[in-house]
């Protein structure tokens, strides 16, 4: 079947044509329109700013994706559409653009949370699908989520932030040491850099790097956001607070501050904590492999810690290419698949909502 899906929950107005058959999918074209140039000169997304952007481009790229994909209306079985979580005026253009497209032409419709959209990025470009019960990691601008899925559509959240998302809290620490919005993937490459002078080494920093840390950082020392015990919750704004708090006190003093080292430092807790927890969420559960998706799963180092967490415990792990990891609207056909699986349709009524399905 084809699926036409839409994706315009933050920055990024995108449509897709995918064609799903069983459980294969295959992108015909995914179209991303992205206003990051335009939040950048704030700072961040402004939220009016997002909303009036998509409504500006989501027309041409629908024509767009069905140019590209080579198909018309008249071929598309299915319309799916992220309907929440998200900036709710952005939402809405997604949702109300869907909505009249598939029941003027009389296409089935369903809508889609955002998070089961990025677990559906793995499912594109791998050779086979992650096979539930499988634990999930979600890691974006605004969600630092584990869950357990035990089937393609149910949903445990089992360990969440309780405050920063990872992405937000590198984005604002990241502003700070002069990276252009969105930070994640010059602090990626500034961090890099770090590893490389703490450690001497190319690659494989981290092991080892506890001891580093306490010779060579002590200077630099942040807090894990990771909470202590059993839970598998996170809290980064303890994180983010305390760097922050490091880089006024150097600049109080007028020293130069370390950047490269600071972000390879602040990196590490990141992403070490994340790991840590990701380890306790498989010893407790019987899954078979492990995804890891959401805009910060492009990180480098978060990628292998992760991927030495799932060869500990044996098994595989999932990661969209790098270009599926951030907002698309193929990933959202993949959950609008399973949703049309189960026969969730939407209709005319269908409003978008701000907050956390799943
Ligand atoms: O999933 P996404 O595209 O949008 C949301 O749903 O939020 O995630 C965007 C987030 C931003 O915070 C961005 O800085 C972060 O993903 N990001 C990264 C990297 N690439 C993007 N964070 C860390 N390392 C990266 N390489
Ligand atoms: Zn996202």
């Amino acid at each position: 079947m084809l699926i036409l899906a839409f994706e315009s929950s933050c920055d990024e107005t995108s449509a897709a044509v995918v064609f799903a058959n069983g459980n294969r999918f295959e992108i015909k074209s995914n179209i991303i329109a992205s206003q990051v140039d335009t939040h950048r000169l704030y700072g961040g997304v402004v939220p009016e700013i997002a909303s009036r952007a998509h409504t500006e481009a989501i027309s041409r790229i629908t024509y767009e994706a069905l140019d590209t994909a080579g198909v018309s209306l008249s071929d598309i079985d299915l319309v799916a559409v992220t309907a929440n979580p998200g900036l709710i005026g952005a939402l809405l253009v997604g949702v109300n653009f869907a909505k009249s497209l598939a029941y003027a032409n009389n296409i089935p419709l369903v809508a889609v949370d955002h998070i089961k959209g990025h677990v559906g990025a793995v499912y594109l470009d791998a050779q086979t699908i992650p096979e539930p019960p499988f634990v999930s990691l979600v890691v974006s601008g605004g969600h630092t989520a584990i869950y357990h899925v035990k089937n393609h559509y149910d949903y445990e959240l089992i360990g969440t932030t309780r405050d920063d998302a990872a992405g937000e809290a590198f984005d604002k620490v990241g502003r700070i040491l002069g990276i252009p919005y969105p930070a994640g993937s010059g602090f990626d490459s500034m961090a890099r850099r770090g590893f490389e002078k703490l450690t001497g080494k190319t690659e494989d920093f981290y092991k080892g790097f506890d001891k580093i840390k306490k010779s060579k950082l002590s200077e630099l020392k942040l807090p894990s956001p990771a909470i202590a015990g059993d839970s598998l919750d996170f809290s980064f704004s303890g994180l983010k607070t305390a760097a922050i708090n490091l880089l006024h006190k150097y600049e109080q003093r007028g020293e130069p501050f370390p950047n490269e080292e600071f972000a390879a430092a602040y990196t590490y807790e990141a992403v070490s904590a994340i790991a840590g927890k990701l380890d306790l969420a498989l010893a407790g559960t019987e899954a078979k492999c492990l995804v890891l998706s959401g805009g910060v799963a492009a990180n480098s180092h978060l990628r292998s810690m992760v991927k030495d967490v799932a060869d500990k415990h044996k098994i595989d792990l999932f990661v969209p290419s790098p270009s599926l990891c951030g907002d698309n609207a193929a990933m959202i056909a993949v959950a609008g698949y399973y949703a049309y699986e189960r026969g969730a349709f939407a209709d005319i009524s269908l409003n978008a909502s701000a907050s956390d399905g799943i």
